[in-house]
């Protein structure tokens, strides 16, 4: 059988999404309580960084090894990748000694091109395109907090139309919730991106528009990685897409408020926003560990069915 990868939402379905979400929060329970849970004893994951990170690195070795495995670190400053291996030699090779791989890059289609070459499941930790592990861990906050997310809910994400909005746009066609993006012209997620909400995804240019009524208000940096030397000209693009309290109150009134983080206070977000009753997102680093542990155990186990 053919390794099952993860590279964006849709390539599990909605019944697999609910089993992995229903385990991440089961993982969660065993974790706070101290009972072991070695699932994957012996197994080791490969978890190759091409751009930086603080909680995918930390969340998927430390998921790793509480589920009784070990992680391997590597980024293109200590491997033949950055010495121009190819990507498909660098595929087989890792998936020869490996378990499972985590790949966090800049094109996606690198990723996609590894996981052809792989004999075991391949994880997008982010690509420029698409950040789903954020997702799973975004989805069991918000059930965590308000219960189902489906079609009586409205998210609105404010600002960039980025990887992390395209994950939220294919959420909102897995999942059936209204997606709001208010976002300056010229930053826009594409059709191709739109579209994967199936009808869900509606892009509008007022920001306090998009947010009216919303019961999560979702942002993200202005300038993602990579994009650092554009940081100016966003800041101007984006001066009035900040989440500000004024923003806030034009939400549902038990609206809350996610970031994938890192965040830039008094940039996309007030810190009286993320700082605020209102706010997840320590939650939201958090449910990374978890959610990331019942997808490899989904990826490796399967549903045990
Ligand atoms: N949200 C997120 O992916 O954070 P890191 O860049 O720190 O991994
Ligand atoms: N959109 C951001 C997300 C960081 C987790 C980036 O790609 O840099």
């Amino acid at each position: 059988m053919p390794p099952r990868h993860f590279l964006t939402l849709n390539d599990l379905d909605r019944d697999e999404l609910d089993f992995v979400l229903r385990r991440a929060a089961d993982l969660k329970a065993s974790q706070r309580e101290g009972a072991p849970h070695e699932s994957l004893r012996g197994k080791v994951l490969g978890m190759v960084f091409e751009k930086s990170s603080t909680r995918t690195r930390v969340s998927f070795e430390a998921g790793m090894a509480q589920l009784g495995g070990s992680a391997v670190f590597l980024s293109p400053a200590d491997s033949q990748l950055g010495r121009g291996e190819p990507v498909e030699d660098t595929a087989r090779v890792l998936s020869r000694m490996l378990d499972v791989v985590m790949i966090r890059t800049f094109g996606h289609d690198k990723i996609e091109r590894f996981a052809e070459y792989s004999r075991v499941p391949v994880i997008n930790g982010l690509s420029d395109d698409h950040h789903p592990c954020q997702l799973l861990a975004d989805i069991q906050t918000y059930q965590e907090h308000r219960g189902r997310l489906d079609g009586r809910t409205t998210v609105a994400w404010i600002g960039d139309g980025n990887n992390m909005c395209n994950s939220w746009l294919e959420a909102a066609g897995i999942f059936g919730f209204r997606l709001n993006v208010g976002c300056p012209e010229g930053f826009e997620p594409g059709e191709a991106m739109v579209a994967l909400a199936g009808g869900n995804g509606h892009v509008m240019r007022d920001p306090l528009e998009a947010v009216r009524g919303a019961h999560l208000v979702v942002t993200d940096v202005w300038a993602s990685m990579g994009q650092e030397e554009e940081q100016r000209q966003r800041e101007q693009a984006f001066a009035d897409y900040q989440v500000t309290a004024v923003m806030m109150a034009e939400a549902a009134e038990d609206a809350v408020f996610m970031h994938c983080l890192p965040a830039h206070r008094g940039e996309e977000v007030a810190a009286d926003v993320i700082d605020g009753p209102q706010s997840v997102v320590w939650d939201e680093a958090e449910n990374r560990l978890h959610a990331q542990k019942a997808l490899m155990e989904f990826l490796l186990l399967g549903t045990g069915e």
